[in-house]
Parts: structure tokens; C-alpha cells; sequence
């Protein structure tokens, strides 16, 4: 436990109040002996940017976001050195995420001093609560993205917030980076829900290199994967999808490399034979693969398997983060390929044409929203209001085809469907639709532009 006289006597770096909240002024707290305190110094010391920032003396047991992998590993033992002897306890959330093997992952905590390793099987959770509202949302960001990390941090956040008070931690931890939209996703989940819990992002603080993370790493006994040439891309993944980062692929100009698709197959090895799949909805909720009822964690993993057998849901974005940087993500995402796909379509059938328009703003303010951080935000739970009022009409089922990397519609069935096919038919309906009515529509329809192209045509002379 850190000595808060001890720890208020940050070294000399704190005398310069810009580099307060650096961390290197953490980092040595507790190794460099207290210098005399000048009674001034102690508020810069303990200064932070943010109140929700722990220093050193806030910390006593630690709730970790722990993966497994080398960062949160590394993170594990630099806790328990740099904030006094703190104790920590991890946790590790079960989003989905392929060929996990969770008590490797717990035994691993164990070794590295953890006083407790926690693993939750959150899918349930992740499908219905997060990832439903996104599919009755329509949720692209960017076009592409369907925000599979992006609405699991605000799950695995409220987790930690809930593991943290359970457990009597006062900091949460946890391994996002300073450059990325992940910590602004956690920290903000985190000071919404619990104000008093602490937040330390040692990867963000501690200014260590690669190089120096894996020295610090074998010096701990620490396993490094792969050995410590090449800096391996950096993954994110669940059940709604995979993301790689880092490496070529920060070069724009560079092509993806095959070995980057680890969940979908590529389009050229994909099967010679066209599949069908149908997804069935009720009010917005998908409940059915091909006429067989699935609950929605079932439904999702085996629409990511087919789609990944017929290499679709590959997307190469570029994207704006909500930091200020672009970042070019190649994305791996065959279940929202199938899924977003037939929920739109039918959504489509089912609205109106004035439903459609406004809809479709919406849902773009919704991704962007979550995209940004802000699930907590009332607006999300507006805009889910207005999202649920439409999806109380979603049922019925589309049929896609799905042959080496595209997924196209080939079949739609409502009894919502704002369609009649003896309307919609070239052969005279008579009743409802009267051929004979269009003449007036037109010339009311076409009065403001046929004005205002007259009044362009004198104006420019030609008229
Ligand atoms: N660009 C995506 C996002 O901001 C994916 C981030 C992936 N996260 C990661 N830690 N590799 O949501």
C-alpha cells in the first residue's frame, strides 16, 4: 500500500506543472526516496488531468481488464511495483471471441500475483443488450464498421464498475493506448457509472517502449508470443466481429496481406457453390437460420460461420477516430454482413418511404454516438425508443445468397410489407392505383422546379 506522504512527494518533474499528470512522475513514486516536502508542491504532485485519474496514493487493490496477452500481462506485475505492494484482481469478460481458453487466461493471472482472476460469460448480455439495438439501428460507422468493439467497451466497463465494488477495488485498470477511441469508451463508462472508482491506463502512462515492455516482460517471467522481432497486429474481436490494426496495414498504399484474415476466408477460396441462408425477425429480434429457431448468441455465432465460409464481411476502412487521428482498420465481419443486411432490407419493406429517409439519419447519428463513447448518453436511449417503435413491425424473413465474398438479397416475405404485388405490377390494377390519376400528379409534383428552371433559363438569356 502506497504511503501517501511517500507518494505526494513526487520527484523533481512535478515542479513543472505541465508535466504533472505525466507518468514517469508515477512511475518513479515509489523507488526514488522523498526529497523534503515543500507543503506548496503536494497539490501539483497529486496533480492529474482529469478527477477521475488515481494517484499513486488512491490506489490500494486494483480491478484489472485482463486478456490474457503480453500488455495487461506486463500491466499485472507494473501495478503491483510502481503503486506499493497494490493488490489486483483481474477480470475477463467472454464477448464471444473465438478459441479463447479461459482458465489458461485465469491460471496465467494466478502466476503473475493476481489475488483473484475473474472470467464472465457475457454474450447473453453483449447479444441482447448491445448488439440487438445496433442491428434494429442498422449500425454502420463510416459505412463499413459495425461497431463490435466499440459496443463491447461500454459492456465490459459497467462489468469492471460492478467486479470493482464486489471485490473492494478503488482503481479500475486497463490496457487501451492514448491514441485510440477504446479508452474514451471505458473511462468514459466507468466516471458515468461509479464517480468514485479510480482509473489508471498504465499503457497510456508508462512510456515504455516495445522493446523495453518485453525486457520488463521476460524479466517477470513473462511468456512473449511469437518472440519479439515483429510487432504482431493488433486484434479485437467477438462475436459481432474482428479487427486487425498496426503493422502494413498503417500503410495506406500497401495492399491487405492474406495472412491478416483469421475468421474469414478469403473470396478466392471460397466455395465454387453459391449458399442460401434465411433470416427469420420478430419485431426487430432475429429468431430464426434457415426456418431452425436459434437464441440471438446462437443465431449470431452461426451466421458468422456461414458468412466466413463464403469469405463476406471483409472491409478495408479508413476511419475517423473520435481522437483526431484516421486509422485504417481491416475488419472481418460475416455476421453483421448476413444480418445487417436482412434486417435493413426488411426494415425497408415494412417502413414507409417517409420511415425509410428518416430512419436512416437516425441511425447514423446512433453509430456515431456509440462509436463515440457516449452509450451512456440519453440521446442513445431516445433514439433506441424511436428504433424500437419501427422494429415492432421488423418481422418476416429475407433470403440472401451469399457466393465468394457477396452477400445479395434474393427473397423478401412480410406480413408488414408496405407492398402489393397488383399494385406494383405493370398489368392494369385498377382500385387503389388509378393510371389515368399520374398526368395531374406530375404536373403538380414537377410546378416549383419547372418554375424555378423557367426563371434560371431568362435570367441566364437563353429563355
Ligand atoms: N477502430 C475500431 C474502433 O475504434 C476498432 C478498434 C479495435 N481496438 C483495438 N484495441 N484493437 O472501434
Amino acid at each position: 500500500m502506497s504511503d501517501p506522504a511517500d507518494a505526494a512527494d513526487k520527484p523533481a518533474a512535478n515542479t513543472e506543472p505541465l508535466s504533472g499528470a505525466d507518468s514517469g512522475a508515477h512511475t518513479e513514486a515509489h523507488t526514488i526516496p522523498a526529497p523534503p516536502i515543500d507543503p506548496d508542491r503536494r497539490t501539483i504532485a497529486r496533480a492529474t488531468t482529469a478527477s477521475y485519474e488515481a494517484a499513486p496514493e488512491d490506489v490500494s487493490r486494483v480491478l484489472l481488464l485482463y486478456s490474457g496477452g503480453l500488455d495487461t500481462s506486463v500491466m499485472l506485475k507494473w501495478i503491483q511495483e510502481e503503486y506499493g505492494g497494490a493488490e489486483v484482481v483481474t477480470l475477463t469478460v467472454n464477448l464471444g471471441q473465438p478459441g479463447e481458453e479461459y482458465d489458461v487466461v485465469t491460471g496465467k493471472a494466478r502466476q503473475f500475483g493476481a489475488v483473484a482472476a475473474h472470467v464472465i460469460d457475457a454474450r447473453e448480455q453483449f447479444a441482447h443488450d448491445f448488439v440487438l439495438p445496433a442491428i434494429n439501428a442498422n449500425a454502420l460507422y463510416g459505412g463499413g464498421y459495425p461497431l463490435f468493439t466499440a459496443l463491447g467497451r461500454p459492456l465490459i466497463a459497467k462489468l469492471a464498475v460492478e467486479w470493482a465494488r464486489r471485490s473492494g477495488c478503488d482503481t479500475i485498470a486497463h490496457g487501451c493506448t492514448g491514441k485510440g477511441n477504446d479508452q474514451v469508451r471505458i473511462e468514459a463508462t466507468v466516471a458515468t457509472l461509479a464517480p468514485e472508482l479510480k482509473i489508471i491506463a498504465p499503457v497510456r502512462s508508462w512510456a515504455m517502449g516495445r522493446d523495453q515492455e518485453i525486457e520488463y516482460a521476460r524479466m517477470h517471467g513473462i511468456p512473449v508470443r511469437g518472440g519479439s522481432e515483429a510487432a504482431p497486429y493488433s486484434i479485437d474481436d467477438n462475436l459481432w466481429g474482428r479487427s486487425s490494426e498496426g503493422r502494413w496495414i498503417e500503410d495506406l498504399a500497401h495492399a491487405p496481406e492474406d495472412d491478416v484474415f483469421q475468421l474469414v476466408t478469403l473470396p478466392e477460396d471460397a466455395p465454387d457453390d453459391p449458399e442460401m441462408v434465411t433470416v427469420e425477425f420478430e419485431a426487430g429480434v432475429p429468431v430464426a437460420l434457415d426456418g431452425e429457431r436459434l437464441g440471438l448468441v446462437e443465431l449470431l455465432e452461426r451466421a458468422g460461420k456461414v458468412g466466413a465460409r463464403h469469405g463476406v464481411g471483409i472491409v478495408d476502412q479508413l476511419e475517423d477516430r473520435i481522437v483526431g487521428l484516421k486509422v485504417r482498420d481491416i475488419y472481418e465481419v460475416p455476421a453483421a454482413a448476413i444480418v445487417l443486411t436482412a434486417h435493413q432490407e426488411l426494415e425497408r419493406l415494412v417502413s414507409t418511404i417517409h420511415q425509410n429517409q428518416f430512419k436512416a439519419q437516425l441511425d447514423r447519428q446512433w453509430a456515431y454516438l456509440v462509436y463515440a463513447g457516449l452509450w451512456w448518453e440519453p440521446l442513445r436511449s431516445d433514439l433506441d425508443a424511436y428504433m424500437r417503435s419501427v422494429a415492432a413491425q421488423v418481422t418476416g424473413a429475407i433470403g440472401l445468397k451469399l457466393y465468394k465474398g457477396s452477400v445479395r438479397v434474393v427473397t423478401r416475405t412480410s406480413p408488414h410489407a408496405v407492398y402489393d404485388q397488383a399494385l406494383a405490377s405493370f398489368a392494369e390494377s385498377g382500385g387503389l392505383f388509378s393510371q389515368t390519376a399520374s398526368p395531374g400528379f406530375i404536373e403538380l409534383w414537377s410546378l416549383q422546379s419547372r418554375m424555378a428552371w423557367r426563371l434560371r433559363e431568362r435570367e441566364s438569356g437563353r429563355g
